[in-house]
């Protein structure tokens, strides 16, 4: 399973390449919002600069033909941007024709598996079902991801499945016991993966043996 962060600030980007964990990069107008960009071009230039894996970047117009200007401008900011569109009738119009001149569109805001059989057929070659907010309204963020799982495996759809709005290492274990292709993790949830209180433990043991024997000699 490939792993993403989704973040727009670059500290974190860059120290999750440092940690090796690093095949792409997700946005949106929030997380832009967040860092206080006036030049968002800029940064997501910077972005790429850092990853040579899919860095989605979204729209934000809302009709057809300046969703299909914005998203044209956002694809020639650099070879590796991807454009990220909503699920709605106008999002899925225009991932049909970027599909069709070779852009690639991460069709976002997936709150069902309809929706994803939508953006399959429209040709995205990224869905983002956000499984956290499912989770936060009682509805099962994780059941959604095994649906389109089924259904792209059923009819051999393209699409990668992002896992995004993760909240916890759980939803990232989940994601790759299903087989889904990408994890978009925020930080502070990739800081919390490696953790373990029983690793901890045993390590300080360990350094504390070390340290009685290093006493004796
Ligand atoms: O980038 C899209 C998604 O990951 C947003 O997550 O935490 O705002 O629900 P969240």
């Amino acid at each position: 399973m490939k792993f993403f962060i989704d973040t727009a600030n670059l500290d974190e980007i860059k120290k999750a390449a440092d940690y090796g964990f690093l095949d792409g990069v997700t946005t949106n107008p929030t997380l832009i919002a967040k860092e206080g960009l006036s030049d968002q071009d800029a940064r997501i230039k910077a972005i790429c600069d850092i990853t040579h894996g899919p860095v989605s970047a979204e729209v934000v117009a809302t009709e057809p033909e300046a969703m299909l200007a914005e998203a044209k401008h956002l694809a020639s900011l650099a070879a590796n941007v991807v454009v990220k569109l909503p699920l709605t009738m106008d999002g899925l119009k225009v991932t049909r024709i970027l599909s069709k001149e070779g852009i690639r569109v991460n069709v976002t805001l997936i709150f069902s598996a309809i929706q994803a059989l939508l953006a399959a057929k429209a040709g995205a070659a990224f869905v983002s079902p956000f499984v956290g907010r499912l989770d936060d309204i009682g509805s099962d963020g994780m059941g959604l991801v095994e649906d389109i799982q089924t259904i792209y495996n059923n009819y051999a759809f393209d699409p990668e499945i992002i896992v995004a709005s993760v909240r916890s290492p759980q939803h990232v274990l989940r994601a790759a016991l299903i087989g889904a292709d990408i994890s978009t993790i925020p930080f502070s949830v990739i800081s919390q993966l490696a953790a373990h209180p029983l690793t901890q433990k045993g390590l300080e043991a360990f350094l504390a043996d070390h340290a009685k024997v290093k006493e004796k000699k």
